[in-house]
């Protein structure tokens, strides 16, 4: 490989062309696994590149430059309270300057930086170039997960009977002192979602981490709608949206449970066919569930959402990593 450079990228104070450069990058890479219907725009991206993540905090970068210009990155999040033992994110190079060894530079750079036992990468579309190159190097598929997408058209689905003994709360943004009890043990309810030989290790909620994600993602300016079920003072189920900030007409599905005592009853899809109801300016949810997740990727299907994409999640230890 000629005269390219590779070092980190402090993302907040970087120039708004190499910001720029990570954005076109990334946009050019996901667009061509799956072409998006609306495209994303350049500052709303920035600003949740900006936004805390609770618990992994903010993304760092390192690229590779030609003459200055960015021809690849590594992106990485570098957990601070669980999950330390590990960093996970991505390699993209631009495919103009592909099979040249950038990739491989850039992961050896990136993960010396991180100084972290475990890499893990998700989000890589199955069966594409880049999970043959993270194979290669001694990456394993841990899990799959299937990206579905609902476009919203006038005839919503039915939402249907709430069962005897259950009702549904609601709201945007903060959650209502009185019910952020019972949010806090639905969110914790998500634990057991299948997660495949991921090292990812899903952390508990406190009533405290919430307020503090609401007051982030608020901060941030990004759109946040909640559907709760209770059965009497406690939580049955849950789910979460948010808008999208480079992409205002999408919204993302974030958690969605049942809490296992109140399984079985119809409620996941209950809560999220309510949640279609509440959304205002969205026109496509994406949504992403594990592939082996039966019930939610049916639940979804009976909603109107389709597959789109499946990706695949990869692991290592990095010591073991051929660079
Ligand atoms: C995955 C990706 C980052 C690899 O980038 P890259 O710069 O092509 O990576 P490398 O050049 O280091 O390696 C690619 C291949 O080229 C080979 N190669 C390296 N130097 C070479 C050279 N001078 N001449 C020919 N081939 C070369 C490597 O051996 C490797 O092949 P192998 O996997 O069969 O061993 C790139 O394909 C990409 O951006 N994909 C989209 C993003 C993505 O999917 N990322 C997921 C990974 S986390």
């Amino acid at each position: 490989m000629g005269d390219i450079d590779v070092e980190e990228l402090d993302f907040p104070s970087a120039a708004e062309t190499d910001q720029r450069a990570l954005f076109d990058l990334q946009v050019a890479w996901w667009s061509s696994a799956m072409p998006p219907r609306e495209l994303p725009e350049f500052s709303g991206w920035v600003r949740r590149r900006l936004t805390l993540d609770a618990g992994w905090g903010l993304p760092r970068f390192a690229v590779a430059r030609e003459n200055g210009r960015i021809i690849g990155y590594a992106d990485g999040y570098l957990p601070t309270t669980a999950n330390t033992h590990l960093v996970t994110g991505t390699v993209v190079v631009d495919p103009r300057w592909q099979r040249q060894g950038i990739g491989t530079t850039l992961l050896r750079y990136a993960l010396r930086l991180a100084n972290r036992d475990t890499a893990e990468a998700s989000w890589v579309p199955r069966g594409s170039e880049g999970e043959r190159w993270a194979t290669n190097r001694g990456f394993t598929v841990v899990t799959a997960l299937t990206v579905q997408e609902l476009v919203l058209t006038d005839s919503l689905p039915e939402v249907g009977e709430v069962p005897p003994g259950y009702r549904l709360a609601q709201w945007t943004g903060r959650a209502p002192e009185a019910l952020l009890d019972a949010y806090v043990d639905a969110l914790n309810a998500t634990n057991d979602q299948p997660m495949g030989d991921s090292t990812i290790e899903l952390v508990e909620y406190t009533r405290e981490q919430v307020r503090q994600e609401e007051d982030d993602l608020s901060t941030a300016g990004v759109d946040v709608w909640v559907v709760l079920a209770m059965h009497g003072d406690e939580a049955a189920g849950v789910t979460v949206v948010y808008r999208t900030l480079s992409r205002p007409s999408v919204a993302h599905q974030r958690n969605t449970s049942v809490v296992p005592a109140h399984r079985g009853k119809g409620l996941g899809r209950l809560i999220k066919a309510q949640m279609l109801r509440q959304l205002t300016g969205i026109e496509i949810i994406e949504t992403e569930t594990n592939s082996t997740n039966e019930h939610m990727r049916r639940i979804n299907h009976s909603l109107g959402y389709t597959d789109r994409l499946t990706t695949v999640s990869l692991s290592a230890r990095v010591a073991d990593l051929k660079l």
